[in-house]
This record gives C-alpha cells, structure tokens and sequence, in this order.
C-alpha cells in the first residue's frame, strides 16, 4: 500500500509547490524554535491559504475561516496559552475558524477542519517554511475571539504557528504492525 502511494503520488511535481507532497510528509515537523523577527512573506502565506482551501469538506461545505495574525496580536494571544510558552519568539500565525453559521455536520466538519490544517502545515513544509499546530487554543477559544474582535459565528479551531526555524527533537512513531487491529 505505501508502495502504491509512492509510485501515485510522488510521480511528478504538484503544480506550483517547489517539493514533492511525499517530501513535505516525511520533512514536516512541530517547530518550537524560531529564529525571531523573521517573517514568512505574503505569497508564501497565501499559498498556504490556498493549499488549505483545496482540502476535501463534506458536501463541500468548505467550513474554514482563517485570519493572519501578526506581531502584536500573536503575543497577546501566545500569552493565554500557558502551556506553549515556546511561542514567544514566534511572529506569525494563522488562526483557523470553524464557520458554525454554515456547519453541515459538526463531526464531519471538525474532520474537514483537521484536513485544511494538515494540507496548509504540507504546504508550509515544501515551501521551507516550518510550523506547529497548536490545539491549546480551543480550551481558551471565546476569550482569544473576543480579544481578536472575532464574531461570534466562528469557532476558534487551531492556530499554526508559522516561520522559519529548526528541529528540536524528533517524534517517534508506532511501527505500522503496532497501528493494525
Ligand atoms: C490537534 C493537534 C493539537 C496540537 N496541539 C499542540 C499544542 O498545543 N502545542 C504544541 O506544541 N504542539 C501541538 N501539536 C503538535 C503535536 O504535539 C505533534 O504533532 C506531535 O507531538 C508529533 O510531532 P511532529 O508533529 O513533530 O511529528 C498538536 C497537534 C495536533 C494535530
């Protein structure tokens, strides 16, 4: 099976990504060390958006929102995360909405949210950009929309830290034999 998806996916180059998606799979990583004051710049944060945008959504409900956040605005909201004190040197994120006004299927929507999440993080890979997907943030979700001046219809799901800096560790994985039941 992962045989298959070599020789499918790793054919050729996608459209206008620099790395093969099988590339930016085995390459990405949580980065929780950024160099400071180094910004990604906005065509590369716009292919992001796009990536995320393609990704597949029950009857294409496309439930995602998103907002650049930047600068002042991502140590305000770093600083309501106790858990992830790492962000402090982190300049730029993107928050990740859920659009509740529009929700076909909250489960089926969360899953949708998970595959944008995952397609922009691929993206951010092959771009030479890294990331980490913090999910601390739904535990603070109302507060950090209020301080964002976010409206109410949308639900706080992740926010991406993005920018350029290196690996601290590397995460092991189970071995495939351990995943089967
Ligand atoms: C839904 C979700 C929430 C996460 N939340 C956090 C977080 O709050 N802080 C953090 O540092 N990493 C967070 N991560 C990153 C995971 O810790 C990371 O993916 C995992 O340890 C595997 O490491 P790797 O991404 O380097 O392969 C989150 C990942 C996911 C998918």
């Amino acid at each position: 099976m992962i045989t298959v998806c070599k020789v499918v996916v790793c054919r050729g180059r996608l459209s206008d990504t620099p790395e093969l998606l099988c590339s930016a799979i085995h390459d990405r990583y949580s980065c929780r060390l950024f160099v400071p004051n180094r910004n990604v710049p906005g065509e590369v944060i716009a292919k992001l958006l796009t990536a995320a945008s393609k990704a597949p959504s029950g009857k294409n409900g496309q439930p995602w929102r998103f907002r650049v956040l930047a600068d002042e605005s991502v140590q305000t909201v770093a600083a309501m995360l106790p858990n992830n004190k790492w962000l402090q040197n982190v300049v730029q994120m993107i928050a990740v909405f859920m659009d509740t006004a529009n929700v076909y299927d909250i489960e089926k929507d969360t899953m949708a949210i998970g595959a944008c999440v995952e397609n922009m993080i691929l993206e951010a890979t092959a771009n030479g950009v890294q990331s980490c997907w913090i999910g601390e943030c739904s535990n603070y979700k109302d507060e950090i929309c209020e301080i964002l001046g976010v409206e109410k219809r949308y639900s706080l799901m992740a926010l991406v830290a993005i920018g350029y800096g290196k690996k601290l560790s590397q995460a092991k994985r189970l071995d495939i034999n351990d995943l089967m039941i």
